[in-house]
């Protein structure tokens, strides 16, 4: 199949971005120190920097007095140096004297308390102020940088994330939901449930954020305030870029989106599927913690991989990595530099997963503050000799070589669906196990198995076209909604396989239950019902077999009511012993298979494996490797670049059956060779055949 290979938009530039957050502004009494910065960044083979970030307080010391001076410098010396600039608006911090003049600028948190001034990312999304101070500022920047020819990209904010409860906030939400509602209250309480514990609104001034201090068990409301802070933080997003578009309408615009840690999820504040609809390039910030003790390197590159998917897959188009450490963070629970080899590991899956760029925070390290011990490439020593810089220079001159890998997309067949409501609606929801929902997890646990066989996959969204894909996995899909169950059954009926889980399908939009059983489309595409949800305790024990094996299970079995679908795989113990745990049916063109039970990752391999099989679903080259090696694929119309990495802390052997070129090294290489540990190669081969 010829699909996703043409190169696609993402910046303007025709190499592979280089450098991240630079914060000169910290710096203005250091001219020095700026002076080092330009020949620094020449060394580290460097060449884009995001600027200006959280320079308000350097831009506009007091209200109205403007110093660009310094910005128009930094400008200078990067043009200079043939770098570009990534010019950030400064709303994620303001200065003292706004918070001062206008508290209205100030977040309430949840509690209503308001807060005082201090940290970032802390402003109230519907403050008219703080909306038009941000518009003034930000047109001074276009106005005064629009036609630099050094400025490359818009980097609007930082990492938008958080919510505010003030009463414009409370106006504003009440607004959005007359509006919602068609300004009919009953449609508002009958969504909501209302009569439960006597929650009927009679006005619409009776309704009040979600709070722990008031109400907080309206499911409706619940989702409906994620609804509204989604859509409020990107109007504020909107009102940002107005005269950046007005005045710069071809700088692309993006903001950097985040991921939850400890365990690398997806950001899950914000429904990024929406705002991605807003930005013309996807960046996001990755701070996988490298080498801890709870988990293999493998099993956290598989996670990077997941979200790299996902973020890829929100425009169909490359990404940006717009910031990671080169070393370490500041803000893990241990701090731990990354091993020799890691960074450059590192930074190339990223690419692999369809970045074009490596962006740092930061360039160089505070003298001060909380992110002093923060990894840099510049350290305090102001060495281009030590082992972090080298390795970053390494980054630097492998990244010289892949320019035409840059705007290369990745082709897939497969597809997992991630949604960003139906994982709000889960972890509200009073039932199961409270500990073990664990949606975003248990996408990338059904996403390893691809991962392991190097077979890429997109993970989209319920908006985005199934249609391309062969096989479309749908796990624990809590709220699905009438118009997204249609959307299945139109995938199947033309031939697609689905596969779905135990907790899908059983809310709506508005996380109202279904009622009469299981939605009778999903019935009718499945050939059964799931009739009950049983939730085990760690200590429990069960077992599926499927395949004439035994397969554990955890947390999780659904008793299945067969009509015509097939049993696949039967439980092993309890009440249920001996009904059917894995199902499939045939449906018009397509089929669908159900897994009742969480079951371990050797059931995925062996499930996936026969739909491998039976769609000949195939990596784009054959490399044949041990477990904890991962193989990924950017394709141009004539060339696939082939990124092998060694995600293990041992030597690995490989073996390729094609002739591929080294891009670092143009050596040609065939047959069997040796991976170090971390080791990455990064080869080309010439496509002469369509997939
Ligand atoms: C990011 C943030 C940066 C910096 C970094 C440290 O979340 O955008 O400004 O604080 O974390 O890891």
């Amino acid at each position: 199949m010829m699909k996703n290979h043409e190169k696609t938009y993402t910046t303007k530039a025709n190499f592979m971005l280089h450098g991240g957050d630079y914060n000169p502004d910290q710096w203005l009494d250091r001219p020095d120190i700026l002076a080092d910065d330009i020949k620094l960044m020449q060394l580290a083979h460097t060449n884009t920097f995001s600027v200006g970030i959280f320079a308000w307080a350097a831009l506009e010391p007091e209200e109205g007095v403007y110093n660009f001076e310094w910005l128009d410098e930094i400008f200078n010396n990067i043009h200079g140096m043939d770098g570009r600039v990534i010019l950030a608006t400064p709303s994620g911090a303001r200065p003292a004297w706004m918070s001062q003049k206008y508290p209205e600028v100030l977040r309430v948190n949840g509690a209503r308390v308001k807060q005082l001034h201090g940290g970032r990312h802390n402003h109230c999304f519907t403050s008219e102020v703080y909306r038009e101070k941000t518009q003034k500022i930000n047109r001074l920047l276009a106005e005064r940088y629009g036609n630099h020819p050094a400025l490359l990209m818009w980097h609007i904010s930082n990492e938008y994330g958080g919510e505010c409860h003030c009463e414009k906030c409370q106006h504003a939400f009440r607004s959005w939901l007359k509006e919602k509602y068609d300004n009919d209250l009953k449609a508002l309480n009958d969504a909501w449930w209302g009569p439960f514990w006597s929650h009927t609104f009679t006005d619409w001034s009776q309704i009040e954020s979600p709070s722990p201090i008031g109400e907080n068990m309206v499911h409706g409301l619940n989702l409906d305030w994620r609804r509204f802070v989604t859509d409020q933080t990107i109007s504020f997003f909107e009102n940002e870029i107005v005269p950046i578009k007005e005045l710069t309408p071809d700088i692309p615009i993006t903001t950097n989106f985040m991921a939850d840690t400890h365990e690398l999820i997806p950001f899950q504040a914000l429904d990024y599927s929406k705002f991605a609809k807003h930005l013309d390039v996807i960046s996001w910030d990755a701070y996988p913690a490298w080498h801890n003790d709870w988990e293999s390197t493998a099993d956290l590159a598989m996670k990077v991989g997941f979200i790299d998917d996902l973020y890829r897959s929100l425009k169909q188009q490359p990404f940006l990595l717009m910031e990671s450490t080169p070393s370490a963070v500041n803000w893990h629970t241990v701090n731990k530099a990354k091993r020799p080899g890691m960074h450059l590991l590192a930074s190339m899956q990223m690419v692999a997963h369809g970045s074009d760029s490596v962006m740092y925070f930061q360039w160089r390290k505070s003298r001060g503050s909380s992110e002093k011990f923060h990894g840099a490439v510049v350290d305090h020593d102001n060495s281009s000799e030590n082992r972090v810089f080298k390795e970053v220079a390494l980054v630097g001159q492998t990244l010289e070589k892949l320019s035409d890998v840059v705007g290369t997309n990745r082709p897939a067949d497969v597809a997992i669906l991630y949604d960003w409501e139906s994982n709000w609606a889960l972890n509200d929801a009073q039932g199961f196990g409270l500990e073990t929902k664990r949606y975003p997890q248990t996408l990338q646990q059904h996403y390893k198995t691809f991962w392991e066989k190097d077979i890429p996959v997109d993970v989209i969204t319920k908006e985005q076209d199934f249609s391309s894909y062969k096989l479309l996995i749908v796990p624990m899909l809590y709220l699905v909604s009438e118009e997204t169950i249609a959307r299945l059954k139109t995938f199947v009926a033309n031939g697609g396989r689905l596969v779905m889980t135990y907790i899908s399908g059983l809310v709506n939009e508005h996380d109202l239950t279904y009622l009469g059983g299981w939605h009778k489309d999903l019935q009718e595409m499945f050939g059964m019902k799931p009739v009950e949800t049983d939730t085990l305790y760690p200590s429990d024990k069960n077992y599926v077999s499927y395949r004439n094996q035994s397969y554990e299970l955890k947390d999780y079995a659904t008793v299945i009511e067969l009509a015509a679908a097939k049993t696949e795989g039967q439980y092993e113990q309890d009440f249920y012993a001996n009904t059917p745990a894995v199902t499939s049916h045939e449906y018009e063109k397509g089929k669908t298979y159900y897994i009742g039970g969480r079951l371990e990752d050797a059931f995925h391999r062996e499930f996936y494996q026969e739909l491998i099989n039976e769609l000949a679903l195939q990596p784009v080259v054959s490399v044949k490797h041990e477990m904890g090696v991962s193989v990924q694929v950017r394709q141009a119309p004539e060339q696939d670049y082939i990124f092998i990495m060694n995600f293990t802390e041992e030597k690995q052997p490989i073996v390729i059956e094609d002739h591929l070129k080294d891009l670092v090294t143009s050596a040609e290489l065939t047959g069997e060779f040796t991976l170090e540990k971390y080791e990455v190669r990064i080869l080309e081969k010439a496509r002469n055949h369509t997939r």
